[in-house]
């Protein structure tokens, strides 16, 4: 099927950008212009900034980006990966994504979780960007938004927190928004795709540019149609709070010039120089300084870095802040080697105690997905790429990825018996449960308690459980993913070293509750079941994955075990809750117990959105940004010290209102299932 009177065929099929074409002036692969990045070499580093921010991914660039706005503060970020400069084209090019991929390549964390008891006691990899720009540099671009109910829910964890108004989703969509700028669909790509979208749901003006690729595939057009005959609504527009149903998504692309847009493009280089911004790559945040402590609790006189391994480390001063923005990994990993988070992880690695905080690492969650995969003749994207045709080469086809997603709620998974069986049934097991929860602290469990209470909530009601996403790069195959996207399952990120260098211990605890096993068994025969519906089946042969062996319950549990995988959006180790929550902290990101520490990224988040999870990310840095300008300009109008009182206007009105290696997996899998996996690794799915 993969002859060359089927790529002929195919390639005669192609979609091909005429002459006329829109994008006809637009070949050159121009990218965001570079001009003074604000980049500087250890050399240039000062000995102090306002705001030292540790951790230059998707949320680092983002914070830095705002609070750099006011120009009467200085900040500094220390990003542990390269600058990303040598590989700029394999960042920029969106289907570089799939095709040249920086996934493994040292600008790649390439961590692995334990080894799982729900997934046949195996590993899995973790992939994370390690460059500016982190994850938003090498992922799949997808840009989504959860549910309302969901942000207010987390609104509502916050209890009385006087921050907690900035969680609810009035104040998180209109930062999600400020993060974005919508542009149209081509008249090419919306006729192929049948894109539909309301423009009122975006934002206008903000850093990140979302659109669709410049060109589509048949497959994505068939999508919406066969969800439909399979019983899932379609939806016009899913970012507007109600997510719920099937359609082709927005992704952080910039038509301009059909490069990716991310945190970097977005937030610094779009901006140019600015005089009070310095971003040091290579520098890698070994822990925060303590030197004393005030009724806040301990303060930060700044943080230690290495530029790898086996270089000498050098220290830099906060005068304001130290800001952790590592992510799910970086962050809370940055705590523990600083004395802050669970005494018994921290004693088990030789790691005195500053400051004790037993949900450091805790109520860490991620979207566990698979897929089932068909042949078909008809042309792919994973088509064209192999064809290498001059088309292959363009900026539009370059400018492919996938898109075509639908988000379910439990009802449409499972109908309504089960849904009301699993509910009552997971309330009743909550007690057997909490044996699980890998804590002996009381707040931990509480708030395992709370976050259990509101996703059995979730899954009774209108909330998305399942994302279910059409791959259409590979050659000669189709792929529908299923990801679970509320798990009752906690996992948590512990030491097991010292050593800054080596990786945290992470355990998201993959399909440990029955209910998520359940849910994702009942999600993936869904996607087959898709895959069996008119009109895409008529374009679909055999069943490669799992395959048409596999059919009872016990058959599909199997797979999962074998074949499930991370989705790529883990949350919640630094939850933002309450301190008898087991929350690291508060609703203004502060870390309890530190007086001028906070967090800002996707460990703060404290359960799992039904989203993809960089787009609610930029909207934690746009929060962030507001409350940490709005707490300063309060500390500052109080102060009588008249050095600090200059900060700007503009800033004043901030208002509420943002891998153990592949090959080990592989190796451990049946071979049809390896054969999967390395597949779905090769095509970057679920990013
Ligand atoms: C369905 O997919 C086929 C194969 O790509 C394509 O020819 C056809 O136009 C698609 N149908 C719709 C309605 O988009
Ligand atoms: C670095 O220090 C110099 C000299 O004090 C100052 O002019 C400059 O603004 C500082 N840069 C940053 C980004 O803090
Ligand atoms: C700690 O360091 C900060 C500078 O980052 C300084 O402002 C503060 O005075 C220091 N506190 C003590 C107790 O030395
Ligand atoms: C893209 O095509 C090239 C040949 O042109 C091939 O070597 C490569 O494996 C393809 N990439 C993927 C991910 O299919
Ligand atoms: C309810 O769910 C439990 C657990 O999956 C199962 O054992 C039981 O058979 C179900 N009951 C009904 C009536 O479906
Ligand atoms: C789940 O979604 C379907 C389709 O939109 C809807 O009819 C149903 O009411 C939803 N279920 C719940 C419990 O809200
Ligand atoms: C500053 O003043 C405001 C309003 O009067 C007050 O609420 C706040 O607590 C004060 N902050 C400090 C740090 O004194
Ligand atoms: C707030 O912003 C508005 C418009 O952006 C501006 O006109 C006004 O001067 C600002 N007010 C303050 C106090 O900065």
């Amino acid at each position: 099927m993969r002859s060359l009177d089927l790529l002929v065929a195919a390639s005669a099929a192609v979609t091909s950008v005429s002459a006329t074409s829109p994008f006809h002036h637009r070949r050159s692969r121009e990218v965001t212009k570079r001009a003074g990045t604000n980049v500087i070499d250890a050399s240039q580093l000062n000995d102090s900034y306002d705001f030292v921010i540790a951790g230059g991914g998707l949320a680092g660039l983002a914070v830095a980006g705002r609070l750099a706005e006011d120009p009467s503060v200085t900040v500094l970020v220390l990003e542990a990966g390269m600058s990303g400069d040598d590989v700029a084209d394999n960042i920029n090019i969106p289907g570089y994504t799939y095709w040249h991929s920086l996934w493994g390549s040292d600008y790649d964390w390439s961590f692995a979780t334990t080894a799982q008891d729900g997934l046949d006691n195996k590993p899995r990899t973790w992939p994370r960007g390690k460059v500016f720009g982190g994850s938003s540099a090498t992922n799949g671009m997808y840009f989504t938004r959860p549910n309302k109910e969901e942000i207010d829910a987390w609104s509502t964890l916050l209890g009385d927190d006087s921050y907690a108004d900035y969680w609810t989703w009035d104040s998180f969509y209109a930062a999600s928004k400020k993060s974005e700028t919508f542009h149209a669909p081509t008249d090419e790509a919306e006729a192929v795709a049948h894109i539909t979208y309301d423009a009122s749901l975006h934002g206008t003006d903000g850093p990140i540019h979302t659109t669709y690729p410049a060109v589509s595939f048949g497959f994505n057009g068939n999508w919406t149609d066969t969800c439909v005959a399979a019983g899932i609504p379609p939806t016009t527009d899913a970012l507007g709070g109600d997510n719920l149903g099937a359609g082709i998504t927005t992704s952080s692309i910039n038509p301009e010039t059909w490069t990716r847009s991310y945190s970097r493009s977005g937030y610094i280089d779009a901006v140019g120089s600015l005089a009070n911004l310095h971003l040091l790559p290579q520098a890698h945040v070994t822990k925060i300084n303590f030197n004393g402590s005030t009724t806040e609790g301990l303060t930060a006189s700044g943080v230690t870095f290495q530029a790898s391994a086996d270089s000498a480390p050098a220290t830099v001063t906060a005068n304001k802040e130290v800001i952790l923005t590592g992510g799910v990994v970086g962050s809370p990993h940055i705590l523990l080697l600083s004395g802050v988070g669970p005494k018994d992880v921290l004693d088990s690695v030789g790691i005195e105690v500053q400051h004790e905080l037993p949900g450091v690492g805790l109520h860490l969650q991620d979207h566990v997905s698979t897929a089932v995969q068909w042949t078909t003749s008809i042309e792919t994207a994973g088509t064209v790429n192999a064809s290498g045709s001059e088309y292959a080469k363009s900026t539009e086809f370059l400018s492919y990825i996938n898109s075509a997603n639908a988000y379910v709620n439990l009802t449409l998974i499972a109908g309504e018996a089960a849904t009301q069986n699993l509910t009552a049934t997971a309330a009743t097991y909550l007690d057997t449960y909490m044996d699980f929860v890998p804590s002996s602290d009381e707040t931990v469990k509480v708030g395992y308690k709370a976050i259990h209470d509101l996703t059995v909530d979730f899954m009774a009601g209108w909330v998305s459980q399942l994302e279910i996403l059409l791959s259409v790069t590979t050659d000669g195959a189709l792929i529908i993913q299923a990801g679970l996207q509320h798990p009752l399952s906690t996992g948590h990120l512990y030491l097991s070293s010292s050593d800054p260098f080596t990786q945290p211990a992470i355990d998201p605890g993959y399909l440990n509750h029955w209910a998520d096993m359940f849910i994702l068994r009942e999600g993936v025969k869904l996607a087959r079941a898709i895959g069996n519906t008119e009109p895409l089946s008529q374009f679909l042969s055999e069943e490669q994955y799992p395959g048409s062996a596999v059919q009872t319950d016990e058959d599909w549990e199997n797979y999962l075990r074998t074949s499930a995988s991370t989705e790529f959006h883990p949350v919640g180790s630094c939850g933002m809750m309450p301190l008898a929550n087991g929350g690291v902290v508060d609703g203004s990101l502060k870390v309890y117990g530190l007086a001028n520490v906070r967090v800002a990224d996707s460990s703060v988040i404290p359960f799992e959105l039904s989203s993809h999870i960089g787009s609610p990310t930029y909207a934690v840095a746009e929060l962030a940004a507001q409350i940490i300008a709005k707490d300063h300009s309060t500390t500052q109008a109080n102060a009588t010290d008249a050095s600090s009182s200059s900060s700007s206007a503009s800033q004043n009105n901030a208002t509420t209102g943002d891998d153990t290696k592949n090959g080990a997996r592989s190796l451990s899998l049946p071979l049809s299932v390896a054969g999967l996996a390395s597949a779905m690794f090769a095509c970057r799915l679920f990013l």
